[in-house]
């Protein structure tokens, strides 16, 4: 899997007040993605943006807009998504009953479909749509905010997904408290896009998010290669 390492900014823990500015010193130092969370404030217990907002920063970068719905429900969203300019949308498998049927959905609007699990959240929660996603979200931290602890005993749940998707051509994303000391680990046990909000936006400036995103590549790339 050498070389195929993302990395996808969250853009949560930018400066809010400046949020196409942002996308834009993050793709320029070096993001591969934009990660951005869509918080409804009943799914999880935070809000933040809607379609708009998407629609608004689309402009500020070309790179693969990765949008990680935590609402519920989320299928009646989905299309304003797309229209926004999401490439990838993610819902979670815990969000509804017809997980199949949000993917296969996300899959006609001619998006990526992503599926993610909370922590509390056994794998087999979708070893039955495995053919129908581009992505699994393996969620290292409760979702709602930025700036928490990786949780150590996703590593495994990590390892055993890398196994269940075997040769499917399926990224496994991790997200929550990645950091160039959770990096590495994250990797080893099977992920290949490591999001991250805070580890990445630290320090305010353009600059330092050049530095910090190498410095999460850095950390990964013994894992990547190994
Ligand atoms: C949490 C979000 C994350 C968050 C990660 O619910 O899904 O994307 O921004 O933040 P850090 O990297 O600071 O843990
Ligand atoms: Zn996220």
């Amino acid at each position: 899997m050498a070389g195929s390492l993302i990395i996808a900014p969250s853009i949560l823990s930018a400066d809010l007040a400046r949020l196409g500015e942002e996308v834009r010193s993050a793709d320029e130092e070096g993001a591969d993605w934009i990660h951005i969370d869509i918080m409804d404030g009943h799914f999880v217990p935070n809000l933040t943006w809607g379609p708009p907002v998407v629609a608004a920063i689309r402009a500020s970068s070309a790179k693969t807009f990765d949008v990680h719905l935590m609402i519920a429900p989320a299928d009646p969203y989905l299309e304003a998504f797309a229209a926004a300019g999401a490439d990838v949308i993610t819902v979670h498998v815990e969000a509804g009953p017809h997980i199949d049927r949000s993917l296969q959905a996300i899959k006609t609007l001619g998006k990526k479909a992503g599926v993610a699990l909370n922590p509390g959240t056994h794998e087999s929660a979708i070893a039955h749509v495995l053919d129908r996603v581009d992505l699994i979200l393996v969620m290292t931290v409760n979702p709602g905010f930025g700036g928490q602890s990786f949780i150590p005993q996703s590593l495994s749940k990590i390892s055993r997904i890398r196994q269940m998707i075997g040769n499917r051509p399926i990224h496994l994303e991790v997200d929550g408290g990645i950091t160039a000391a959770t990096a590495g680990a994250a990797v080893k046990a099977g992920a290949d896009v490591l999001v991250a909000g805070s580890a990445v936006f630290a320090g305010g400036k353009s600059a330092d998010y050049g530095r910090n995103i190498r410095a999460l590549r850095q950390a990964a790339i013994p894992a990547v290669v190994a």
